[in-house]
């Protein structure tokens, strides 16, 4: 059921979020917002914020946030339309008959149509495998040690080595060409028209936690490159956003979910049993998949190859769970490589074994960092136990704290008094009576562009929802395409609009998103913690810095886009242009000026 838009926004505006909040959570006004325990997460200090002015709360313990529809639709679990109708009577709004917008339907409609060809593609990919023709793809998956029950659970199929089969398939069932192609299930080639773009693989579809299939994989048989072969994303299949068995693992209910590097492992883990098993799709484990797993369990065990590049992988997890308030443990599989190889050889109590004696995220860390230092030199050793006592100071609780500088001064042989000492020296560069800034583990912001480009823009819109009137000097040079991240860049062009028109509300804006963790995410676009700076003048430093920065993500952006789009010509040239200007001007955080 949909309302319009402005029946929305009107429901919104007469239902003031901290009256609403205060009704379920103990507030306390402290500076311009609103403090109190976060109903979303288990804590001691206040982080949770809500904020009247922009009408929306986010906590900074757990990133949850939203406005006054998102607040009820988490913590009652109610549906959009529902949290809609329950403030709809708490104001004495009248709600009428449903209402459709026209835009809305056509969009629901493509997704509803790409659900629907990967649907019917699975299907075939399904069929394929049991066919006498799929038997080298079913003796692939046999060897592999699967059964036909796990084979039917995961939907695992086969495309066979004629690209025009499934083409004719879906054209038979009525699918339009561009609707396959936009899909990711073919591509146009001059000599053969439409063709599959799975060919010879065993086929693993990728379904959403509603186990609609958004995508697939496709695995060669033996040596082949690519050795998985993932559909692109489409707006059914947000690779960011989905982890691969999620289906399967969020009703598990075992307390804890185990993260996987592939897709294989996963299959592997619950045909043994361990159907809490999930992985990410063929991408690094982002902080959204972070978020969306946190709505089912507060542990996360990862499982991850035993190589370098695991470890790797699993250093730069841990810091993205830590930093969506979740506890990370760390599952040591050697001398196996993955768990799927682990099952084969040990089977699953000796897995069972290897979870009951997951090791402690931060431990993991510093086994790995001590690796880093020859123990037996005096001066290397002093830098290990430096590391150490930088890494205590993430900590920001004192107690918390305390209980690891013991617990590690214990396994290392470390005299606790030494390292409390040089945990204060660090405590002390690094401000550590302030809040404390983000856990900085396995990844610094720095070493991941992507997300540091999304950090800016998320700076530039919080700074610009604290203060619209810098709009009208900065839109020359910042406009919505800068904004290079799909959610972001849909937020951005709301954001202008309504700067532009003078009708800016943010809180608006989330309603804009249906999915929840959609929301979160745009919540927090309008609540980044903005550097705390004194004199006017650090601060006109600090923005000129953000601008400059989302700027020059946006120009490189473009410019790696080259030739294979033609508007990024005009982005890029546009871009350097705004880069060079923006460098000789300065721009006066003053309203006046
Ligand atoms: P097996 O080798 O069949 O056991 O598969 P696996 O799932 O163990 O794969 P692996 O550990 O090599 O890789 C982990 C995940 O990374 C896979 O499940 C894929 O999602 C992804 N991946 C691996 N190889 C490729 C590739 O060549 N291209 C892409 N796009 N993704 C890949
Ligand atoms: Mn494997």
């Amino acid at each position: 059921m949909y309302y319009s838009e402005e029946l929305v926004e009107e429901v919104r505006t007469r239902n003031d979020i901290v009256d609403v909040v205060a009704g379920y959570v103990k507030l306390q006004k402290r500076g311009s917002n609103h403090w109190g325990l976060c109903p979303f997460h288990n804590e001691k200090s206040p982080s949770f914020s809500v904020s009247g002015a922009k009408q929306m709360y986010y906590c900074f313990g757990c990133g949850a946030g939203g406005n006054v529809f998102t607040f009820l639709m988490n913590y009652e679990n109610y549906s959009f339309p529902e949290a809609v109708k329950v403030l709809a009577d708490r104001a004495g709004v009248r709600l009428p008959e449903a209402e459709d917008s026209a835009e809305i339907r056509k969009r629901e409609n493509k997704r509803a149509r790409l659900l629907e060809v990967n649907k019917e593609a699975a299907k075939f990919f399904y069929y394929q495998l049991r066919d006498p023709r799929g038997a080298v793809g079913y003796q692939y998956l046999r060897k592999r040690e699967l059964t036909d029950e796990t084979m039917h659970k995961f939907g695992l199929g086969y495309a066979g080595k004629s690209g025009a089969e499934l083409v004719k398939y879906l054209q038979g069932k009525g699918f339009e060409d561009e609707l396959i192609r936009e899909a990711g299930l073919a591509t146009h080639s001059e000599r053969h028209g439409l063709v599959s773009q799975f060919w010879n693989r065993v086929m693993f579809p990728i379904q959403d936690i509603n186990h609609r299939v958004i995508g697939f994989g496709g695995r060669v048989m033996g040596d082949g490159t690519p050795k998985y072969l993932n559909s692109p994303e489409t707006s059914v299949f947000d690779k960011r956003r989905n982890l691969y068995g999620l289906n399967f693992a969020r009703t598990a209910r075992c307390g804890n979910i185990i993260l996987c590097e592939g897709y294989m492992d996963v299959i592997a883990m619950h045909q043994a049993g361990f159907t809490q098993a999930v992985a990410s799709l063929g991408t690094a484990f982002t902080p959204e998949q972070a978020n969306l797993l946190h709505r089912y369990t507060e542990n996360v065990l990862l499982a991850y190859d035993s190589d370098g590049a695991g470890v790797k992988a699993a250093l730069r997890g841990i810091a993205i769970l830590r930093e969506a308030g979740l506890t990370g443990k760390v599952i040591n599989m050697q001398p196996y490589k993955d768990p799927d190889e682990f099952m084969k050889a040990l089977g699953k109590e000796a897995f069972q074994e290897r979870i009951d004696r997951a090791e402690n995220s931060f431990f993991f860390e510093i086994r790995i960092l001590e690796s880093q230092f020859d123990g037996n030199d005096p001066e290397e050793k002093t830098k290990f136990h430096r590391e150490i006592a930088r890494k205590l100071c993430e900590f920001s609780e004192g107690v918390e704290r305390d209980n690891y500088l013991q617990a590690v001064a214990d396994k290392y042989m470390i005299g606790v008094g030494n390292l409390r000492r040089l945990v204060e020296k660090y405590a002390e560069q690094t401000g550590l009576a302030k809040p404390l800034e983000r856990p900085r583990s396995g990844v610094q912001p720095k070493n991941d562009p992507e997300e540091s480009a999304r950090r800016s823009q998320r700076l530039l819109i919080t700074w610009l929802a604290d203060e619209p009137a810098l709009y009208g000097k900065i839109k020359k040079y910042i406009s919505p395409e800068d904004f290079t991240d799909g959610l972001y860049r849909k937020a951005a062009e709301r954001i202008f609009q309504e700067l532009e028109t003078g009708n800016f509300r943010p809180a608006g804006v989330i309603s804009m998103f249906e999915d929840e963790s959609e929301q979160r995410e745009v919540a927090a676009l309008f609540n980044t913690n903005l550097p705390q700076l004194n004199t006017g003048q650090e601060r006109e430093k600090a923005f000129h810095d953000i601008l400059i920065a989302v700027k020059k993500n946006s120009y490189e952006y473009y410019t790696g886009k080259l030739g294979d789009d033609v508007s990024a010509l005009k982005q890029a040239l546009e871009g350097r242009k705004a880069l060079e200007e923006l460098a000789k001007t300065h721009i006066s955080l003053d309203e006046r000026l």
